[in-house]
């Protein structure tokens, strides 16, 4: 059976926060492609999703950490099936700079940032020649308080980047009737704590969301066209006017003298001595 939505692929759909987005999504009749490393997992959740919705669902077995399945799951984006990237699979090393292992740094910068552009990279051709199409990409509250890290320095910028890359790329995409959606979590309860070595029940348990809510909330944000939605934020008025002072330092960013509290910035230009 076809489905009118097309085909979402979401990657780290394994657990946690992918896994409700596969849920969710087969609800709303999308066919599915379900990507991370655990291949019991992901048959298990097809095998339910395809019982209560009847939606086609295919398990892509991939470790996103080997550029052999990154590739397999590049090409499966550029099928043209697809309607939706769910780029969310994520990893969070936890601890300060100092004593972080440089081999989990380097692979959690790897895959929150560098598969995560590739794998919009490989769907983005095949989205604007359809001129429609939706790369919803899951950043985080982290990567709007950089000065403030919670899990780590690293993972902060790394979801610094999925935002920037995110909004970026809907400037340039949006002409073509293709979204890409930044969505912010603050904590959710998902695995992710356990793995990075946080027990999530010592954070003060009214800044936990429940994983279902947020996808919910992110869901109904990318249905009201938002293409930044952070699910926990009770006023949206707050996100204009972060963007709205961002938007207002733009015409003093780049000019050709320095700032004058920088000393000679704004000298008199110097008269070079003729040449004779
Ligand atoms: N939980 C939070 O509080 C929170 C807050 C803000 C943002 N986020 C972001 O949300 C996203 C999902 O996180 P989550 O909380 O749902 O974490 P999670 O429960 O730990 O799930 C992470 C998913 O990513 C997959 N994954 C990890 N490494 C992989 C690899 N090398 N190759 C393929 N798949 C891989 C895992 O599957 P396998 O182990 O089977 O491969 C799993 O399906 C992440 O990008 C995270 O940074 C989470």
């Amino acid at each position: 059976m076809s489905q009118a939505h097309g085909t979402a692929l979401i990657t780290g759909a394994s657990a946690g926060i992918g896994a409700v987005y596969a849920d969710r999504l087969a609800r709303r009749g999308f066919d599915l492609v379900l990507v991370a490393r655990d291949k019991a997992k992901l048959n298990a959740l097809a095998s339910r999703l395809r019982d209560e919705t009847g939606v086609r669902i295919e398990v892509l077995p991939a470790d996103l950490s080997e550029p052999d399945d990154t590739r397999k799951v590049e090409v499966r984006l550029q099928a043209d099936d697809i309607a939706m990237l769910v780029n969310n699979a994520g990893i969070a090393v936890a601890g300060p700079m100092i004593g972080m292992n440089p081999e989990r740094l380097n692979a959690m910068i790897q895959l929150n940032v560098a598969v995560a552009t590739r794998l919009a990279r490989a769907v983005v051709p095949g989205l604007v020649q359809r001129r429609k199409g939706d790369i919803i990409n899951i950043a985080s509250v982290a990567g709007i308080r950089g000065d403030q890290p919670a899990i780590s320095v690293g993972y902060s910028a790394s979801k610094a980047y999925v935002l920037a890359f995110s909004e970026g790329l809907d400037s340039e995409l949006s002409p073509y009737g293709v979204r890409v959606q930044a969505v912010l979590p603050g904590a959710t309860r998902t695995e992710l704590w356990a793995k990075g070595g946080i027990d999530i029940n010592t954070l003060p348990q009214e800044a936990v969301m429940e994983t279902g809510d947020m996808v919910d909330a992110a869901l109904a944000g990318l249905d009201q066209g938002e293409r930044v939605t952070i699910p926990a934020l009770p006023d949206i008025a707050d996100w204009t006017a972060f963007k709205t002072a961002r938007a207002a330092l733009g015409p003093n960013l780049s000019r050709r003298l320095p700032a004058e509290r920088y000393g000679s910035g704004q000298a008199a230009p110097v008269s070079l001595p003729k040449a004779s």
